[in-house]
């Protein structure tokens, strides 16, 4: 694999295989002794055009791991304020010897289009562009439900919650479950999950207490993405507290055994309640723990180093 930019890339085999290696990273990781010579003399440059805490430190945590040089760009500090084209900045990182690039932008397309245009040799991961695709996002939160189910997801209930339309997260979990063989359900306001996602091949839900009646064995919660929005949400604030909220009351409903997920950053008392996130039931600290060994799998699956 020379990139990864879509979880359109992986096939079933490859997904599982990579979160294989993932499972084995996550226990290097609870080592003493966490670090592996295996990217030694590669350079990997996170250049991030839009602000990020779990992806880019675990970008970085993962990369330092295996031994490799890396280089955080942030498009603030970068020439890129100054005029420079995506393909100067990207050649100019490559001549500066940079292996990978791991990028951020927050226009859908702009990692696939590094990736495709020819401009560069280096591998190109995609760290979450726009509303379209968080690849490492989706396999992240894939490990995490094995780790807490089973290796196989076939047949597991993942219902997603909330603000779909803006969320690549939900995007691209929803492509990945499937290719595992488990059954997405998706659950939001009108306004923020629009009928047409029935063509992804989810069920679609406008009603959080039925769609939480199906019993499912995941509840993924997602941000309000207010910077997203076209119009101001905060007028409808607390309708979407009372509607899309998972509260106490709301968990009350789901078995012992339901995982709660969201991939952060939460939005504490308005799609989460703070005692809901703080709960056992909620995995939300896995998920980000579980973002380096992926990240580490990824980067040494993209880089072509064997074991
Ligand atoms: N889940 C996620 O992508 O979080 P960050 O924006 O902090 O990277």
């Amino acid at each position: 694999m020379k990139h990864l930019v879509s979880v359109r890339d992986l096939t079933k085999d490859s997904a599982l295989s990579l979160l294989q290696d993932a499972q084995e990273f996550s226990l290097v990781n609870s080592r003493e002794i966490k670090k592996l010579p295996t990217l030694r003399g590669r350079t990997v440059v996170n250049l991030f055009f839009e602000n990020s805490t779990r992806t880019r430190v675990s970008f970085e945590i993962a990369a330092t791991r295996l031994s490799a040089d890396v280089i955080n760009v942030s498009a603030e500090t970068s020439s890129v304020t100054k005029g420079e084209s995506l393909r100067d900045t990207a050649q100019t990182l490559e001549a500066l010897g940079a292996d990978c690039i791991v990028m951020r932008h927050p226009e859908a397309g702009t990692p696939q289009q590094l990736a495709g245009m020819g401009w560069i040799q280096a591998s190109v991961v995609n760290a979450g562009d726009g509303t379209h695709e968080h690849p490492t996002q989706a396999l992240l939160d894939a490990l995490t439900m094995q780790q807490r189910f089973t290796e196989d997801l076939s047949g597991l209930h993942v219902l997603i919650v909330g603000d779909i339309l803006h969320s690549r997260v939900a995007r691209s979990n929803l492509l990945l479950l499937q290719t595992l063989g488990a059954n997405v359900s998706l659950a939001g306001p009108a306004a923020l999950l629009p009928d047409t996602f029935t063509e992804l091949g989810a069920s679609v839900s406008h009603d959080f207490d039925a769609s939480l009646d199906q019993k499912p064995d995941v509840v993924m919660m997602l941000r309000v993405q207010k910077e997203r929005m076209l119009s101001n949400f905060d007028n409808d604030e607390s309708r979407y507290v009372r509607d899309w909220s998972l509260s106490s009351t709301r968990l009350g409903r789901l078995s012992n055994q339901t995982v709660i997920m969201h991939p952060g950053p939460i939005n504490r008392g308005l799609e989460i309640s703070s005692v809901v996130a703080d709960d056992p039931r909620s995995a939300i600290l896995q998920q980000v723990t579980n973002g380096v060994a992926v990240r580490m799998a990824v980067l040494r699956s993209v880089l072509a180093v064997q074991s």
